[in-house]
């Protein structure tokens, strides 16, 4: 499963306009990788690009050393699987059927389907909780729903390396947690190497290995989430003035937006319930200051 991934001077950009400029990066084999940086900076584009999708106008993407524009889409879909940010599917498919697409690339005129394509869907169906709705159409199902099929589409790919593009839009925490999890699990038994696009800079703290921070087309950090998610670095990526202190259950950084309203007595427990002291006695354990009531 071990494949190398990495860019060299990339420029991308959509007719004439460039909007990754000059961007080399180099995707830690067999880690998680986090993209992280505001909207329209370029992340999908990147990430569009690792995978093929997008040719850059300048430089290239290496995989396993060799330009990915001279290795054949087949042996590419073989190697690497991408979950694009809003991807499509065709009518009426069915939540199985879109799944199987998974194992495409691994048929051919020679190659039939084999019992490993029915347990790399089953276990990919499994895994992403949606066995029980196998049978329904896509175009059915709620946005969590359909979020899950699509990430069963790609575990089901079995590639080494796997990009996925903001999985955890739609899912419920719970789901959230699942997803990520579930890609720590096959990190951790099947050395692949995974890059992610997330939004929520505490769940990358949390489940990153490499950060990989960007803005206006260029990474402006990188490393491990602790020496990149940093007070200035927030504020000059996203232009939000934070608090990073370490999260009370991984220790990872945890940002907390300072923000303009920070006296909303009514958002917190009343001081005589339990639930203020649970809050109270959690702050004190780790060290936090807690606003006064007003
Ligand atoms: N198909 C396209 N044609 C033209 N411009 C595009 C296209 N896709 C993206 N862009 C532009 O490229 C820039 C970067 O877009 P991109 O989707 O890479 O951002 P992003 O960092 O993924 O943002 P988000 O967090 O909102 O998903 C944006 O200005 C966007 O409008
Ligand atoms: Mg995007």
């Amino acid at each position: 499963m071990d494949h190398s991934l990495s860019a060299e001077n990339l420029a991308v950009g959509y007719d004439q306009r460039e909007i990754i400029h000059d961007l080399s990066v180099r995707i830690p084999a067999g880690k998680i990788s986090v993209i992280v940086g505001a909207n329209a900076c370029g992340k999908s584009t990147l990430l569009k690009t690792l995978a093929r999708l997008l040719k850059p106008s300048r430089g290239s993407v290496l995989l396993d050393g060799k330009s990915i524009q001279q290795i054949p889409t087949r042996e590419v879909a073989m190697r690497l699987g991408l979950l694009p940010q809003a991807p499509t599917a065709p009518e009426g498919i069915t939540v199985a059927d879109l799944v199987g697409r998974g194992r495409y690339p691994r048929q051919g005129w020679i190659r039939q389907w084999t019992p490993a394509d029915d347990e790399a869907i089953a276990d990919a169906m499994m895994s992403t909780d949606v066995l029980e709705i196998a049978d329904r159409p896509i175009d059915e199902l709620s946005g969590g729903q359909r979020q899950r099929v699509w990430i069963a589409m790609a575990l089901a790919q079995e590639t080494g390396i796997l990009l996925l593009d903001e999985p955890t839009t739609f899912l419920d925490l719970t789901h959230q947690i699942d997803v990520l999890e579930l890609l720590v699990d096959l990190n951790k038994r099947d050395q692949r190497t995974i890059v992610l696009v997330l939004h929520d800079l505490n769940q990358a703290c949390r489940f990153g290995d490499h950060l990989i921070a960007m803005k206006n087309g260029t990474i402006v950090a990188e490393g491990n989430p602790a020496d990149v998610i940093t007070e200035p670095l927030v504020q000059d990526v996203f232009g939000l003035a934070v608090k990073v202190i370490p999260d009370p259950v991984a220790g990872a950084p945890m940002v907390v937006p300072l923000g303009r309203h920070t006296n909303r007595a009514d958002a917190r427990p009343h001081p005589s319930t339990p639930a203020a002291k649970a809050l109270a006695a959690s702050a004190a354990a780790t060290g936090i200051c807690t606003p006064t009531q007003h």
